[in-house]
């Protein structure tokens, strides 16, 4: 029985070796975290993370094949594969602050890793690393000099959140890197033995060490690049009366650019995006490569536009101040099918407004009313300067009410603004909204979920991203 441990139970490391736990009945799959909160509930009924099929996959494997401990290191010496999932966040002081990849945690899990180690070991880098970081890992095993053979191996994982079973469940492709050693191939092997219980062989590719890191990094920078191209149009389509769905839907027909990732919206959000663009910007410039480093920028800069450029068609719109008025936000989490807030769009949104001294009231069906005060006190990072700016006033904190019902949220508003995609806000009985809001009643719609024509009829003025503007909405054009 091969015996597979993963350092990190988070939103990678729990569902991954999930689903490894039930298409591989024959390993002994063990989620260590030195989070002792995370691992009690993931041997609990409220599992830490909302995912859709996460619950019956863990089920169907928790306490048969697949545990939660807080044991690090017996779990780790005794395994003969070891997952390293922890996070890696964008480090946020000293040098390279605001964009490397702060790897404190990576570096810790290697050091326990070469501290324990008793027997020869195959290590996985699961989490998003910087190109070449499988040599510095290298470099700290080593030091373990009891004779053990550590393999390093590169295996991204390119789940989304919302979608993360079905996505492991049948993946694009996995893909591994190796040393092209005897060693290394022989390590490439056996996580292809474990992925082959359920992934087609050709879907498995298998590439340098170096590829495999930065190929994710490329991949995200990619897809994000998509996503601020479609928003770049949608300030176009506003100004010149074209539909961005109408030239998306144009565009990706197209078979060499294809129809997905091109949903305009209020701004990408989520851990990943922004984290691993400002790393590959890093890289870029430790490489002698301004040039290409300022080419990825700019996909965070016209997502940070986005954003602005949301909070100012509100306030433009209702005469150029929301002050002391109720403002509702339909959806809170980045996107929908998750509770995780990690850069949210509505974080920037209400610190916008609230900035403008709005009143706020938030419905999220999967976030808390904890989580969404930590978020909204937590300081904002200046990306160009790296020094914390300041948090936001105890004061301006008093405006944010959290409910949990859309309506409840919606009444006496002034105005919607829909910030998360949930299929529930597509069905709401928006006669009966229109009819508890103060007039005129705005609908700011920054995913393009609602029947902007039938809202109308209504009554509301609406704003959809990228879509010909109301009337009263030209009149009132927004400074970007
Ligand atoms: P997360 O914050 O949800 O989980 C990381 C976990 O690691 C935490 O529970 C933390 O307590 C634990 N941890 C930290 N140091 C540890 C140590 N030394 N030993 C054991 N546990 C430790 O992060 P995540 O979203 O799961 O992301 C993990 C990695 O995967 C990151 O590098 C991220 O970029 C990458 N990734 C994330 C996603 C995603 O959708 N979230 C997708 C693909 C890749
Ligand atoms: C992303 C990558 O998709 C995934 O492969 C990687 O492993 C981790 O990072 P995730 O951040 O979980 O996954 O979700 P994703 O579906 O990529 O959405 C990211 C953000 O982009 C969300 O805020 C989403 O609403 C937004 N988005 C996505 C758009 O605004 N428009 C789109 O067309 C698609």
């Amino acid at each position: 029985m091969v015996k597979i441990c993963c350092l990190g139970a988070g939103y990678v490391g729990g569902p991954t070796m999930a689903v490894i736990a039930l298409k591989c009945p024959d390993a002994e799959v063990v989620v260590v975290d030195i989070s002792t909160a995370r691992i009690d509930a993931w041997n609990s009924d409220t599992l830490p993370i909302y995912e859709p099929g996460l619950d019956d996959v863990v089920k169907q494997c928790r306490g048969r094949n697949l545990f939660f401990s807080n044991d690090l290191e017996k779990h780790v010496s005794e395994a003969d594969i070891i997952f390293v999932s922890v996070n890696t966040p964008t480090k946020t002081r000293g040098l390279g602050a605001g964009k490397a990849a702060d790897l404190t945690y990576w570096e810790s899990a290697a050091r326990m890793i070469a501290d324990v180690a008793k027997s020869d070991k195959i290590v996985v880098e699961k989490s998003t690393v910087p190109v070449k970081t499988a040599e510095a890992i290298e470099k700290i095993l080593a030091h373990n000099s009891n004779g053990i053979n550590f393999q390093i191996l590169s295996n991204p994982e390119f789940l989304a959140e919302g979608t993360a079973i079905k996505d492991l469940f049948s993946p694009d492709r996995v893909l591994i890197g190796g040393r092209e050693t005897p060693e290394g191939r022989k390590a490439v092997q056996a996580l292809k033995d474990v992925y082959a219980h359920w992934v087609p062989e050709e879907k498995i590719l298998t590439t340098n060490l170096w590829s495999a890191e930065l190929s994710k990094l490329a991949a995200n920078a990619f897809l994000a690049q998509r996503i601020s191209s479609v928003n770049a149009m949608s300030a176009l389509c506003e100004a010149t009366g074209a539909n961005v769905a109408e030239v998306a839907y144009a565009v990706g027909k197209d078979s060499r650019i294809g129809p997905k990732f091109l949903n305009a919206s209020v701004g990408f959000g989520g851990s990943c995006f922004q984290k691993d663009i400002l790393n590959l910007v890093y890289i870029c410039e430790c490489n002698g490569l301004p040039e290409v480093a300022s080419y990825w920028k700019q996909v965070i800069k016209i997502n940070d536009y986005q954003k602005s450029r949301f909070v100012n068609r509100v306030v433009s719109s209702m005469f150029n101040t929301v002050a002391g008025k109720k403002i509702a936000m339909l959806g809170f989490a980045f996107k929908k099918d998750t509770g995780d807030t990690r850069e949210t769009p509505a974080i920037d949104v209400c610190k916008g407004l609230l900035g403008d001294k709005a009143k706020i009231s938030i419905y999220d069906p999967q976030v808390t009313e904890d989580q969404i005060q930590r978020d909204l006190a937590m300081s904002k990072f200046d990306w160009d300067h790296p020094v914390h700016l300041q948090p936001m006033s105890p004061t301006a904190i008093k405006q944010v009410s959290v409910t949990w019902d859309a309506y409840e949220a919606a009444k006496d508003a002034h105005g919607i603004c829909i910030l998360t995609e949930w299929d529930e806000f597509k069905t709401l009985d928006y006669t009966r909204i229109y009819e508890s809001m103060q007039k005129p009643a705005f609908v700011f719609d920054g995913r393009n979920i609602v029947d902007a024509e039938k809202l109308r009829e209504i009554g509301f003025i609406v704003y959809s991203i990228g879509k010909p503007l109301d009337a009263w909405l030209k009149d009132m054009p927004a400074v970007a």
